[in-house]
């Protein structure tokens, strides 16, 4: 079977193939019967040992729109919280013939470690600062479509201009999207403090900044990331408030983007902090639901083509 542990290394045609095979689901989510039976039969097990609402709760939607019986394991309230391992768990999980398991941990490559122990497909939810693979996924066919939707023809991502903005130290949403967007042909900026820019930053085809002005000249995207306030112990990072003097998206810094920029932010979000609420809330640039909606039809895609080898079709190569 195959993985999907991250964006790294995935060629370009298996990015667009991800992409366009969750296109049928966004159209399906749109009608009143949302259910397809491809994975009738099938159980899916999503084991989170960290907090979520998107990913946790579009995950168990894809797989039940698409006829899975879909359990969740919370790690507070599961054997985790008497001492078990994380080997042991992902033991047990396997002894219990699971199709698919989804994990979020909060330690970067836990999530690689279960998928070595498993006999069935391991899709990573977020571990720690490494990957998000379904959100910069999601975030791609967000984009994709928004500017399809504008009209615009061709490929979308060659050259376009996206700044990821934030505290991109901590984020393995910055991280997934950096693979995705670079290997897609975009022009990627990031822009953080000092103290939240990762010093590998310098091997990625990224380019830094630590003024989000100059970051924002001409940007036809910008993604705002939040400032993961829980991984911070002793780290020096600005206040809140001078955060938003020096980082948050306000309307007055939007207009330096191109005309017609589109606004992310992955969730959940900082009001005030990275972001205001009147970009954040604004239709005309803010894609944020779009992305919430992209992504359980994302998720209906990554378990749908990872199930495939499993259930005798041909899988993804
Ligand atoms: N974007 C995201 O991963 O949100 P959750 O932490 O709510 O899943």
């Amino acid at each position: 079977h195959r993985d999907l542990l991250g964006l790294a290394g995935l060629a370009p045609h298996e990015l667009l193939f991800l992409l366009d095979e969750a296109e049928q689901w966004v159209d399906l989510n749109r009608h009143a019967q949302k259910r397809a039976e491809v994975l009738s039969g099938l159980t899916i097990i999503n084991a989170f040992f960290e907090n979520s609402t998107r990913t946790l709760l579009s995950f168990e939607i894809a797989g039940k729109r698409l006829g899975a019986d879909v359990i969740n394991m919370h790690a507070a309230t599961s054997s985790v919280k008497k001492g078990e391992t994380l080997i042991d768990t992902a033991l047990t999980l396997n002894a219990m013939r699971a199709d698919g398991i989804v994990i979020r941990h909060a330690s970067s490559g836990a999530v690689r470690l279960i998928a070595e122990k498993v006999d069935c497909p391991v899709l990573n939810a977020g571990d720690g600062q490494h990957e998000h693979p379904t959100q910069g996924l999601l975030d791609a066919l967000t984009m994709r479509r928004a500017f399809r939707e504008r009209g615009e023809s061709g490929e979308p991502f060659c050259g376009l201009k996206v700044v990821i903005c934030g505290d991109i130290l901590h984020s393995r949403v910055a991280r997934s999207n950096i693979h995705a967007l670079t290997t897609l042909g975009a022009e990627v900026r990031v822009c953080a403090p000092p103290a939240l820019m990762p010093a590998e930053i310098e091997q990625l085809k990224v380019t830094p900044y630590h003024d989000f002005d100059a970051a924002l000249a001409g940007a036809d995207v910008v993604m705002m990331l939040r400032l993961q306030l829980e991984r911070m112990q002793g780290q020096f990072v600005p206040s809140p408030r001078e955060y938003r003097h020096l980082y948050g998206l306000t309307v007055d810094r939007l207009a330096k983007a191109a005309p017609g920029a589109f606004v992310m932010h992955p969730g959940p979000m900082n009001r005030g902090i990275e972001i205001d609420s009147n970009v954040a809330d604004d239709p005309r640039c803010s894609l944020i639901t779009t992305q919430v909606e992209m992504g359980v039809a994302m998720r209906m895609a990554c378990l749908d083509v990872l199930t495939r080898r499993g259930r005798g079709v041909e899988g993804w190569q």
